[in-house]
This record gives C-alpha cells, structure tokens and sequence, in this order.
C-alpha cells in the first residue's frame, strides 16, 4: 500500500508499558501506520515512557533532542510523548521541545488516531485526561494478526495504595479493574491467534475485583475462569501488594495447574521503621508469615522480590533487617533500587540518605541475591521442568524458552517449535540461563 506510514515505538519502564505500546501500535494500525525497527524511516515516532525512578522526565527530554536533525530533515515527521512522563509533565513536554506534536497520557491512548489526524493537521495534540470511557474498548485491534506465544493483559491498572516513594498513584490514577467479559474475550482472542501463555497485568494487580455476571470477580476467580479456556496452558500474574494476596489467590497457587509456580510480591524493605514510613500498612512478620503460607500451597514456587534501599532515614541497621528478610525469603529473582525522590509523593519533603552510603547499600543487597538467584538456579539441574519455547536461540538448531519457574532455558539441536509445550530435562546452569535437553 503506497500511503502505508510507518509508527517507531520505543518502550521504556514496565511490562504495563509494552502492553499499552502494542495497543497503540494495534490503534494506529487502524489508521494506516505499521511499525518499524528504526527512527530513520518513521513518519511518527512515540516515546512510551515511565516515571517510576529518577530523573524520568530529563532523559524523556535529551532523547527527544536527539530527534531534532530528523525533523528538521523531515518536517513531515510526526513525535510524540505518551504514558507517565506524558502524564506528569503534560504541557511543559510541548513548552520545552517545541517540536513535539502530541502528547498523550496513560489513560487517553485510545484517542491517538484522532490526536494523529489532528497533528497531521499541524495543529498540537495534548490529552491527558482520566476519561469515564474504557480505552481497552475504545481501541480498534487488528484482527487476527498472529502472534507469540507469550502474550501480557492488562486486567486492572492504577492504584490506590500511596506508598510514600511511589508516582503510580498520581501518573496511572485510581485503581480501576476492567470488566471479567472483556478480559475472556481478550484472552480467547489471544489464544486463536496463538498465545498459550498470558501474564495478567495490573499496577496491583492482586486487588482485581472487575464486574462479572454476578458482582465483583476477585483476581483467583478470574485465573479459574481462565484455567478454563483451551488452548492457553499458562498463566501468570504481576505486580501483587502482600496486603492483597487473598486466600482464594494463595489456595489456587495450589491447585491451578495453569497458574505457574512464580510469583512477583515486592516487599521494599525489611524493616518496621522504613515499612511504616514508607506507609507500606504490613510489616515484616506479616509478609514473612504470608510467604509462609503461600509456600505451604505451592513448595516449589518461585519467589520475586522488588527493594528500594536509602530511603529517607534508613539507618545501616534497618538496612540489615532487609538483608535478614532477603536471607529468611531466599528470592529466585529481585529488582532493586536506590531510592530516588519523585516531586509530589509523601517522601520527597524528606532528608536523603547519603548517596555514597545508598550505592553501598544497593551493591551490598545486590551481591546477596544474585547469590540467592544463583543457588536456585544451580539447584535446577538434574530437575524435569516444563518449557514453553519462545524463539530460535542464537546458535543452529539451538531453541530457547521459558520455565514454568521464568528461568530463560536453551535446548541445542530442538526439534521442538515455537509455541510448543515439552518437557526438558536441566542439564547445566549458566550466567543467566539453563541448558537442558528434551524429554
Ligand atoms: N525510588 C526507587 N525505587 C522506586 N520504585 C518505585 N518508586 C521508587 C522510587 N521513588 C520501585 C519499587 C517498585 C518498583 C516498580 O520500582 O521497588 O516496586
Ligand atoms: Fe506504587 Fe505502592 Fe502502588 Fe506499588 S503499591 S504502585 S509501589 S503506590
């Protein structure tokens, strides 16, 4: 098609984020745009970008810099700013790069196309309303283009927790969970078009409480009807708040054979001070007893962690209490972060650790995981896991999926294809991923 234009998405931040960028770039493709691989023959370029740490909006505003000569060759080019930095900086974004033409917040995506037409127009696009309408309906998806095998959906985005270090609630706005109906058809369209396994997204996601048939759904109920549908053989779900993890969720980690043995339960710290400050409401000995119990559902889960280390009045002794927690948990993976300080949260009034003494912290805590990680992972081999393959690996013959455990596994000379489900067993455990052999 000759007036085919071509769309350039750069993704930054969280899996929310790709979600949303495969949406927009679905929306667009409604109106006339295929994605491209590279800036230099785009005619829109957009920045999804993320808040969540440091200096966010500085980097938003050197990248699109970067973009300058381009427009200046193409004055046809289209650049645009959306998800959190879209969102917390709005107008300023058009204000400090004059060549941006549209600007577009998390939950205002659905209007894309028509914020396009109205940039090709030459005017400036700006929305970053917290609209009544669901933009998931909104947005028109390309029919049954194929896929992968892994597929992520949102299922409920916002917050409503406050943590004091945290900009969701301010960027991504209130809690909202999206209706059970809309998900099942989601998801069946996703298998038709060859996905077997979803990762149900959500900022909070364990606090899911969409509308179904006969009242509000928790997320366990959504995953069982899930667990129902054909020819998806894997569920997953993040990120979770340890206050949410209900007993109906803990007991299906136990008894969903499609939900996997991983689970992603950021705890921040391990101290009581910090937790409190950090208005975290559960302390240490409540998530470690919940850790507890999820265990005594499912033995062999995975567990996943995030850390923020500095924040405000951490002493070195608090600091252990996280280290202590770590050592008690014993993570298969982890995030971690030196706290950095985003305008308009709670924390942000507050005295900073000293930042030398914060990077100790950080390379300290990052030493003990990657240990932990390396453990579980070592213990791997010899074991019989199952493998959901992905893509060819980089050597002939080689294929590479994912555990049910998330552990990145490579078969050499596979017969298997993509999108098949085998049993593998682990062979040797390497810097960051596992060989094994089919069964
Ligand atoms: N500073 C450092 N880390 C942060 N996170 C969120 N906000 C901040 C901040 N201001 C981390 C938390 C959260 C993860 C997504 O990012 O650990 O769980
Ligand atoms: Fe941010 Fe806390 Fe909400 Fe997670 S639970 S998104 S860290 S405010």
């Amino acid at each position: 098609m000759a007036d085919t234009k071509k769309l350039f998405i750069k993704t930054y931040g969280c899996q929310m984020n790709v979600y949303d960028s495969e949406r927009m770039a679905e929306a667009m493709g409604g109106a006339g745009y295929e994605t491209t691989d590279t800036v230099d023959d785009a005619d829109m370029i957009l920045l999804n970008t993320c808040h969540i740490r440091e200096k966010a909006a500085e980097k938003v505003y050197s990248e699109l810099g970067r973009f300058k000569g381009l427009k200046a060759e193409k004055p046809d080019l289209k650049i645009g700013v959306a998800g959190c930095v879209a969102q917390a900086e709005g107008e300023e974004i058009m204000r400090r790069q004059p060549m941006v033409d549209l600007v577009v917040g998390p939950q205002a995506y659905h209007r894309l196309p028509e914020m396009e037409a109205k940039a090709q127009a030459g005017e400036k696009a700006l929305d970053t309303d917290f609209p009544e309408e669901d933009k998931f309906e909104k947005l028109k998806r390309r029919p049954r283009a194929k896929r992968g095998p892994t597929a992520f959906l949102t299922v409920q985005e916002g917050c409503d927790k406050f943590c004091a270090f945290c900009v969701v609630p301010y960027t991504r706005g209130a809690e909202v969970s999206r209706p059970v109906d809309r998900i099942l058809t989601e998801a069946r369209d996703l298998v038709e078009r060859g996905v077997r396994e979803i990762t149900l997204l959500g900022q909070n996601v364990n606090a899911y409480h969409g509308a179904g048939a006969d009242g509000d759904w928790s997320l366990a109920r959504l995953i069982w009807e899930l667990d129902k549908v054909d020819g998806l053989e894997r569920i997953r779900f993040t990120t979770s708040h340890p206050n949410d993890m209900m007993d109906d969720l803990i007991e299906a980690h136990g008894t969903c054979q499609k939900l996997m043995p991983y689970l992603h339960l950021p705890v921040q710290s391990g101290s009581d001070k910090i937790l409190k400050r950090m208005n975290r409401n559960h302390d240490r000995d409540s998530y470690l007893k919940l850790i507890e119990r999820i265990r005594e559902a499912r033995p062999d889960i995975l567990l996943s962690g995030d850390f923020i280390v500095g924040f405000p009045e951490e002493t070195e002794a608090d600091f252990q209490d996280t280290m202590d927690l770590i050592e008690d948990v014993k993570y298969g993976q982890a995030f971690s972060f030196k706290y950095s300080t985003r305008p308009g949260t709670p924390a942000a009034e507050r005295a900073l650790v000293d930042d030398a003494e914060a990077t100790d912290r950080l390379y300290r805590l990052q030493g003990l995981i990657t240990q932990q990680q390396r453990e579980i992972q070592d213990s791997m081999v010899g074991r019989e896991v199952s493998v959901l393959f992905e893509r060819a690996g980089r050597f002939e013959g080689q294929m590479m999926g994912k555990s049910e455990y998330l552990h990145a596994v490579h078969v050499a000379d596979c017969k298997a294809e993509i999108g098949e489900l085998a049993k593998v067993r682990i062979v040797e455990s390497r810097t960051n991923s596992l060989a094994g052999k089919l069964i």
